[in-house]
C-alpha cells in the first residue's frame, strides 16, 4: 500500500486511475470544470452531515436505509412526470417499510446525477457495428452513432444542471405536501392482489394498508408517517473531475464535502486500494459507500475500510453487498467475521441487483426477482444468524410498468421483456415488483 501523503481534493490525480473517459481536447474539460466549481453547490453540510447521523443509527438497527432509482439516469428523463413518479414509488415503499420494520427509514435516491456508469468494455456492438460504449449522458450519447460516443466535455456541465432541476423539483414537491397519501399519489396494488402469492402475504398488506387508512382518517399520514420526509440523493462518484469540482471546504476549511450528492460510493470496478478513486473518497466527509462483490477478500476490506473511514465514525462507511444469490452464502459470512474482528464500524446494505443480472434467451439483460428476493432473503438471514445488522437495501427500480425483471407478482416471462423494456442500463424492478419487494422486507422484518 502507499504512504499516505496529505489529501487534497485533487490528490487522486497522482494515483491510477479507472473509467474516466479521454476528450479529444482535454483542456476543453478544465475549462467546463472550472465553471462547475464556480457554480453553488447542489446540497448543504447540514444535510449531509444529518445523513451521516442517520445511517448510524441505521448501522445501530435504529433506523432502515431505503436507496433506490435508476441505474442509469438520463437528461431526457429530467422532467415533471418522471422526477415525481420515481419519488412517489420511493415514498410508497418507504411508507410500508416504515409499518412493517417499525423503525424510520431514511430514504435515499439514486437521482439527481446518476449520470455516469462504469463499463466492462470499452467498446460495444449496437445494430452490429462496433463503437464507443455509452458511459452515461455525463460522458457521451446512448444514440448508437459513433460522433455522438465521442466523450464530450460539455455533458458535465448538462450533468450539474439536470442534477440541479431534479434536485429543486424533488425539493418542491416535499415542501408542496407531495408526501400525501391521497390522489394523484394512487397505490397501484392490483398486480399484486390478482396474484397467487396474494395469500403469501395478505396479511401484512393488509395491516399496513389497515393502518395507513388508519391514519389518513386522521386528518392524513403526512407528519405521522413520514415525519419531515427527509429524502436525499446519492450516485456512484464515478468521473473524478466532476466530483472535484462540486467539493468544497466547510466553515472552518478543515474538512471537504461533496456538495454535488449527500452520498456517493465507489462502485466494485473503481475500488481498488492504491487507486484514485479511494484516494478521493477517503478525503471527503460525506457518508459513503462501497459496493462490495465475490472478487473482495476479507482482508482486502479491513484494509478498505481502514482508509476509508480512519476515525472509525458511525455512519461514515456503508458497505453495500452484491454478491448474487448463488454466492452470497459463501462470501458474505467471511466479510463479517473479518469487519466484527477489526472492530471496525460500517453499515451494511444489501443491493441484491447487481450480482443477479443474467440473459435471456435472446439475449436481452434481465433479472429474476425470485432471486433478487432470495439474495435478499439470505442477506437478512446471515447476518441475523452472525448477530450483525443489515441496515438497509439498494434496488434499482422505477415506478413505471416496465419489463425489464421478470417473474414478481405479474409473473412476467421472457416473452415479456420486449414489451416495455426501457432501461438504458440495467434492468429495473417496475411499481409493482417494487412494492411487493417492500412488502415482502416488511413481512421478514416482522417475523421474530
Ligand atoms: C450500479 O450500481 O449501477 C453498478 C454499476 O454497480 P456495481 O459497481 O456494484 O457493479
Ligand atoms: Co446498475
Amino acid at each position: 500500500m502507499p504512504k499516505q501523503q496529505p489529501w487534497t481534493p485533487d490528490s487522486w490525480k497522482s494515483r491510477p486511475v479507472e473509467q474516466q473517459p479521454e476528450y479529444p481536447c482535454p483542456q476543453e474539460c478544465d475549462r467546463v470544470l472550472e465553471r462547475i466549481q464556480s457554480y453553488p453547490p447542489l446540497v448543504v453540510v447540514g444535510e449531509v452531515e444529518k445523513l451521516k447521523e442517520q445511517i448510524a443509527l441505521a448501522g445501530a438497527g435504529k433506523a432502515f436505509i431505503l436507496q433506490g432509482g435508476n441505474c442509469a439516469e438520463r437528461f431526457i428523463d429530467c422532467n415533471e412526470t418522471n422526477v415525481a413518479n420515481k419519488l412517489k414509488i420511493l415514498l410508497q415503499m418507504s411508507v410500508i417499510l416504515t409499518y412493517g420494520v417499525r423503525r424510520p427509514v431514511i430514504r435515499i435516491g439514486r437521482i439527481a446525477g446518476q449520470y455516469a456508469k462504469p463499463r466492462s468494455k470499452p467498446t460495444e456492438i449496437v445494430n452490429g457495428k462496433e463503437m464507443p460504449s455509452y458511459r452515461g449522458d455525463a460522458v457521451n450519447s446512448m444514440e448508437p452513432v459513433l460522433d455522438t460516443r465521442i466523450p464530450d466535455p460539455s455533458r458535465l456541465e448538462s450533468s450539474y444542471f439536470h442534477a440541479a432541476a431534479t434536485l429543486n423539483h424533488i425539493r418542491a414537491l416535499l415542501d408542496g405536501g407531495f408526501a400525501d397519501l391521497h390522489d394523484p399519489y394512487r397505490w397501484n396494488l392490483d398486480t399484486i392482489e390478482s396474484s397467487e402469492k396474494w395469500h403469501e402475504y395478505s396479511h401484512v398488506v393488509e395491516r399496513i394498508l389497515d393502518a395507513i387508512g388508519f391514519m389518513e382518517s386522521f386528518g392524513g399520514v403526512r407528519e405521522e408517517v413520514l415525519g419531515r420526509v427527509d429524502f436525499y440523493t446519492s450516485h456512484e462518484g464515478l468521473l473524478l473531475g466532476y466530483e472535484q469540482a462540486l467539493t468544497r471546504p466547510d466553515v472552518t476549511a478543515k474538512r471537504y464535502y461533496n456538495l454535488g450528492a449527500h452520498f456517493v460510493w465507489i462502485g466494485v470496478r473503481t475500488r481498488q486500494i492504491s487507486g484514485a478513486h479511494v484516494e478521493y473518497f477517503r478525503g471527503i466527509s460525506n457518508p459513503i459507500g462501497v459496493k462490495v462483490d465475490s472478487t473482495c477478500t476479507p482482508e482486502e476490506l479491513v484494509s478498505l475500510i481502514g482508509i476509508l473511514n480512519p476515525g472509525n465514525e458511525p455512519g461514515r462507511l456503508t458497505l453495500i453487498t452484491r454478491f448474487g444469490a448463488r454466492k452470497i452464502d459463501q462470501f458474505l459470512p467471511p466479510l463479517l467475521h473479518a469487519v466484527r474482528k477489526s472492530k471496525r464500524q460500517v453499515t451494511w446494505v444489501c443491493d441484491p441487483m447487481h450480482g443477479n443480472t443474467t440473459q435471456a434467451r435472446n439475449g436481452t439483460k434481465t433479472r429474476d426477482f425470485s432471486l433478487i428476493v432470495q439474495e435478499l432473503h439470505q442477506t437478512f438471514q446471515i447476518h441475523k444468524e452472525l448477530d450483525s445488522c443489515l441496515a438497509g437495501v439498494h434496488f434499482e427500480l422505477t415506478a413505471e410498468n416496465v419489463t425489464e425483471c421478470v417473474g414478481g407478482a405479474g409473473d412476467l416471462s421472457s416473452e415479456d421483456l420486449s414489451r416495455r423494456y426501457e432501461t438504458y442500463c440495467d434492468p429495473r424492478l417496475n411499481d409493482s415488483q417494487s412494492l411487493e419487494m417492500a412488502f415482502l422486507i416488511a413481512r421478514w422484518l416482522q417475523t421474530p
